[in-house]
């Protein structure tokens, strides 16, 4: 004869008033005669009626795991002997792990809220290192440019398959991250769907809904990984372009493979919450099965009730930690585009493409020379640096748009430059500038906030002269770009450094600036002779 315990049920509810095989699925434990007598010792059986009225299963019989012989399978109802202390135990050990559960959740959060805080703080302070540039006029202007480009993506769309599967990721990322507030306050709370009751029915359509765009993110970031692996999309290849060598093709990858990890863990989470739901279980809020998790339902159902809820919590960990992760880890990637996109956006250049400004040193030098102004009390003796070596000569938005680069490359293959086999690629000069800057924003945070000089520089260390001067200042690159980066005013700005400073110019070049300064004009003749020929011209 054999005996049923749902030993399960015991131990991990500790509820023994619930203790009956209930046949519906859940785990099932198996005794012997001799086995059950023993644990019966610790027991007190307070209902055997099952053996004694109809409802005893009798309905299948199986060979027990332990005695090896053919059995028959009753249902017993009994209680705990010690019911009372040992359902006390069991609720408060529940409990406790339900602490440390929050507790490790609160400190995960606030680690991860400190050290992104931190590399805000330590970009924030980099960016700042740049000159001062005026980029705060006509915001209404500026707002319809950030909603145009940044948040409708409309250059994106310039190639529009990957501007829609891009636009799958985009929103896929801002509306799942809804879901991620009730993690959070679950985390915090120690509660599961905390929204649920208070949502009702909405509450399926918009974890459905949610679903969808997570399968969607799954897929096209499947689709991505593929068009830079396998199809091998020009622009994306370090064979091609020197500057994605090393880091940014491991970056771009381990990104999108850490979002097909973070989805799958939504989805398979999901699943395993859904299959326990069915099965009645009191923490899974009856929220019903949804859309794309419910396909996977079929993998989870031969699990057992522990792995379940084991499966569903570290997909859950998973989910929220890799969650956080992400969030430390764009700070240091490209992909730090999918936050500075939108600032960067609104502060777009809103002049004409490829308009220099003049130096106001140099403009006021130059009006003091010609008796159009009065040189000031105090103003200093010499001016501090004509265009720019480092980047500390940049202007801050030169430095956000460094921070806001995606690398995609579509400068670069839009440069004729760069079409032509010479040196430059504007995406190497946003790649170098970022390289650059966060050199020196270590520099600065390892030193009390000071930047101690490493006898290096942006210009020769990282840009070399050769790039700059490959320039045609055609604004392709300007044009090209998603988010409204412009590569070419770094250029301008070290060119001005390369020839003003550094007097670093083929012999052409510098004849051409002798003639425009002697002659105010490109060539060699004097200005009284500017308009000869157009003598006998009628
Ligand atoms: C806010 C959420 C966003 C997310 C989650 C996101 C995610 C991504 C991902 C994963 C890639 C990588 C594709 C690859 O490397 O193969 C990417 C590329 C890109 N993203 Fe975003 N992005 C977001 C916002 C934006 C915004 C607002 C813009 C501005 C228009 C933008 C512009 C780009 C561009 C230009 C690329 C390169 C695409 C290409 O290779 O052609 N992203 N984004
Ligand atoms: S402006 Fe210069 S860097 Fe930009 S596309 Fe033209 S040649 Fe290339
Ligand atoms: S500057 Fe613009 S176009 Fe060029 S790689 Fe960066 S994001 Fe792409």
């Amino acid at each position: 004869m054999l005996y049923q315990l749902s030993y399960f049920t015991i131990y991990f509810f500790g509820n023994p008033q619930c203790v009956i095989w209930d046949c519906k699925g859940r785990e099932k434990f198996y005794f012997c005669k001799t086995y059950f007598e023993k644990v019966l010792k610790k027991y007190k059986i307070v209902c055997l009626h099952t053996i004694f009225q109809t409802t005893i299963f009798v309905s299948f019989s199986f060979i027990c795991k332990l005695c090896l012989f053919k059995c028959l399978v009753v249902d017993i109802r009994f209680s705990n002997i010690n019911n009372q202390t040992s359902k006390d135990e069991h609720q408060i050990s529940n409990k406790n792990m339900q602490i440390l559960q929050q507790i490790l959740f609160v400190l995960a959060l606030g680690g991860a809220g400190f050290l992104i805080a931190n590399r805000i703080g330590i970009i924030k302070k980099s960016i700042q290192l740049g000159r001062a540039e005026d980029r705060y006029d006509n915001p209404s202007q500026r707002w319809a440019t950030m909603f145009r480009i940044a948040l409708g993506q409309k250059k994106m769309f310039d190639k529009p398959v990957v501007g829609i599967m891009h636009f799958v990721i985009y929103v896929g990322f801002v509306l799942i991250n809804v879901e991620v507030l009730e993690i959070i306050l679950d985390g915090i709370l120690g509660t599961h769907r905390l929204f649920a009751p208070i949502l009702g029915d909405f509450y399926r359509y918009l974890i459905n809904f949610f679903e969808f765009l997570a399968f969607g993110v799954l897929v096209v970031c499947v689709i991505f990984l593929t068009r830079r692996n396998i199809t091998k999309v020009q622009r994306l290849q370090p064979t091609r372009y020197r500057e994605l060598n090393g880091f940014p093709v491991i970056d771009a990858n381990r990104i999108l493979w850490a979002e097909i990890i973070l989805m799958t863990a939504l989805l398979t989470m999901n699943a395993a919450d859904s299959v326990l739901q069915d099965r009645g279980n009191e923490h899974y809020a009856q929220v019903g099965t949804f859309a794309f998790s419910g396909f996977l339902k079929p993998l989870f159902t031969s699990f057992s009730d522990t792995s379940l809820i084991a499966y569903e919590r570290i997909a859950w960990w998973l989910h929220i930690l890799g969650i956080l992760a992400f969030g430390l880890y764009v700070t240091y990637s490209k992909h730090l585009h999918i936050f500075l996109a939108f600032p960067n956006t609104y502060f777009s250049n809103l002049e004409p493409k490829g308009e220099m400004h003049n130096m106001p040193d140099v403009t006021k030098e130059v009006q003091i020379i010609l008796g159009m102004a009065q040189p000031e009390a105090n103003a200093p003796t010499e001016i501090a640096r004509f265009g720019a070596k480092d980047v500390k000569d940049l202007t801050w938005k030169n430095l956000m748009d460094a921070y806001s680069c995606t690398e995609c490359g579509r400068c670069t293959a839009a440069c004729p430059a760069s079409m032509t086999g010479k040196l430059l690629s504007p995406r190497k000069i946003m790649m170098d500038t970022r390289d650059r800057l966060e050199i020196v924003g270590a520099n600065m945070a390892a030193n009390g906030g000071n930047f101690v000089d490493d006898g290096k520089s942006l210009y020769g260390d990282h840009i070399l002269s050769e790039e700059l001067r490959a320039c045609t200042t055609c604004n392709a690159c300007v044009q090209e770009c998603p988010i409204n980066i412009s590569p070419l005013d770094i250029i301008l700005q070290m060119r001005r450094y390369q020839i003003m400073e550094e007097s670093d110019a083929p012999g052409s070049w510098n004849a051409m600036f002798s003639n425009l300064e002697n002659n105010q004009a490109p060539w060699k003749f004097s200005q009284g002779d500017r308009f000869n020929w157009a003598e006998g011209v009628k």
